[in-house]
C-alpha cells in the first residue's frame, strides 16, 4: 500500500517520471476530492498522485474540496504528504524560479472549511500546531534537495491568502511586515488538515513570480506558468531522490 502521496499545484497537474500503476475514484464523507487518485511507481517506490486544482486545472484555490482530498489520502493508506504549492515571492531572498521549504505558515484565508472537528464530537478538539509543518519530512526534501544538486531555501514562512485574485503592493507590504517570505493560496487548510489527521505533511513552494509590487508592472498568468514549467523539472529531481530516501 502507497504510504506517500504527492499533492501537485498550479501547473503539475501530471508527474512525467511517474509510471502510471491505476487511477481510483475515491469518496469521501466530505465530498469528492479533486481527482481521482493516481496509483504509480516512482523510482522504484509505489506513490499516489493527487492534483490540488483537478485533472484539467479547473478548481480554483478558494473552491478546492481540501477535507475531501486529505481525507481520501488517510483512507488510503496514506501516512506522508508532499505538497507543491506555487507561491509569490516577497522577501529579497525567495528569487523566482527558487524552491523553499516553508517552516511556519500564516493563515489569512477564510470561509473555507478549514476542520474536520466541528460536529459529532464527543469532546472538543485543538490540535497543536505550534510547528505546522512535518519537521523530519522537511529534513528529507532538503537533503534530497542537496543530493539532487538543486538550491531550495531551507526556511520560509508562508502567508495563505484566500485568492483567486493576487494582491495588492499594499497587502504584500503588510504581509512582508507581518514576517512572510512567501504567498500562496492553497497553503491552508490543507496544512491543518493534515495535522488533524496525523499525517506527516510538509511542502515545496515554488516561487512563480515576484509578489504584487515587488517587481516591474503587473503578474501576468504567461510569466507564472513559464517560471513553474522551469522550476517543476527542479521539482522532479528532488523528488526522485527524497522518494527513495523515505
Ligand atoms: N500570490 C498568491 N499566490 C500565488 C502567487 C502570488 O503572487 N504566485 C503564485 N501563487
Amino acid at each position: 500500500m502507497a504510504k506517500i502521496a504527492i499533492i501537485g499545484g498550479t501547473g503539475l497537474t501530471k508527474l512525467h517520471n511517474l509510471s502510471i500503476v491505476s487511477r481510483e475514484v475515491h469518496v469521501s464523507n466530505y465530498g469528492e476530492p479533486s481527482a481521482p487518485l493516481t496509483r504509480g511507481m516512482l523510482a522504484g517506490k509505489e506513490v499516489l498522485f493527487l492534483p490540488r486544482h483537478g485533472a484539467g486545472h479547473t478548481i480554483p484555490p478558494h473552491k478546492v474540496n481540501y477535507r475531501a482530498n486529505i481525507s481520501v489520502l488517510k483512507n488510503a493508506g496514506v501516512d506522508k504528504v508532499i505538497a507543491i504549492n506555487a507561491v509569490g515571492g516577497i522577501t529579497n531572498n525567495m528569487k523566482v524560479c527558487h524552491l523553499a521549504v516553508p517552516d511556519q505558515i500564516i493563515d489569512y484565508t477564510w470561509s473555507r472549511d478549514h476542520t474536520f472537528f466541528e460536529e459529532g464530537l464527543e469532546e472538543v478538539v485543538h490540535v497543536d500546531f505550534t510547528y505546522p509543518y512535518c519537521e523530519e519530512l522537511r529534513s528529507l526534501i532538503i537533503k534530497a534537495a542537496k543530493q539532487a544538486n538543486v538550491q531550495i531555501g531551507e526556511k520560509a514562512t508562508y502567508a495563505a491568502v484566500q485568492g483567486p485574485r493576487l494582491e495588492t503592493a499594499a497587502e504584500i507590504d503588510r504581509l512582508e511586515r507581518d514576517g512572510c517570505d512567501i504567498v500562496g493560496m492553497t497553503g491552508m487548510p490543507e496544512a491543518v488538515l493534515a495535522r488533524e489527521l496525523n499525517l506527516c505533511y510538509a511542502s515545496i513552494a515554488v516561487i512563480a513570480n515576484k509578489a504584487a509590487g515587488r517587481g516591474e508592472g503587473e503578474i501576468t498568468l504567461d510569466e507564472i506558468s513559464e517560471n513553474l514549467a522551469v522550476s517543476h523539472e527542479n521539482v522532479r529531481k528532488i523528488l526522485e531522490v527524497l522518494i527513495t530516501e523515505i
